[in-house]
């Protein structure tokens, strides 16, 4: 059962499969879209941004936290990426840990594709054992 109201789901759902038509996915096809609920229950999304120098590409989740970060947010509450599907989609390493810098473990993560949610974990659960910022306080 996710923590979270339909209406923020909806939200969250609707958000993100906006940003996704943004996709620059020229080389993988693989478009993907995420949206951000802040600690102001703001939501921020975000699309994956490909390079013709292919490690130079992007997230959608990565280009999600950084359109949180320029408006103030500073703790994500529950992030929803959307892929296209059929395999339900879900963060890379990478922005896990980015994930992670913004929220302590009780993060809620929600997969989707434009169908619908299709599985939920906290960052938790994705990323166990996580190094965070507490580790800079010795
Ligand atoms: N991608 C995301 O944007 N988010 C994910 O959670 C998984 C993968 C993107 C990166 C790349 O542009 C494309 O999907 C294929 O890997």
């Amino acid at each position: 059962m996710l923590p979270l109201n339909d209406a923020l789901l909806q939200q969250l759902l609707s958000a993100a499969a906006g940003a996704r038509t943004h996709s620059h996915a020229p080389y993988s096809k693989y478009a993907v879209g995420a949206a951000v609920l802040d600690e102001h229950g703001r939501v921020h999304a975000g699309c994956n941004i490909e390079n013709a120098a292919y490690p130079q590409s992007w997230c959608a989740e990565t280009t999600a936290l950084g359109a949180m970060v320029m408006a103030g947010g500073r703790q994500a509450r529950a992030a929803l990426v959307m892929g296209p599907g059929p395999e339900i989609i879900t963060p890379c390493g990478g922005c896990r840990q980015k994930l992670r810098e913004f929220n302590d473990g009780d993060l809620i993560v929600i997969a989707a594709d434009p169908t619908g949610i299709k599985a939920h974990w906290t960052l938790e659960q994705l990323l166990p054992a996580s190094f965070g910022p507490a580790h800079l306080k010795f």
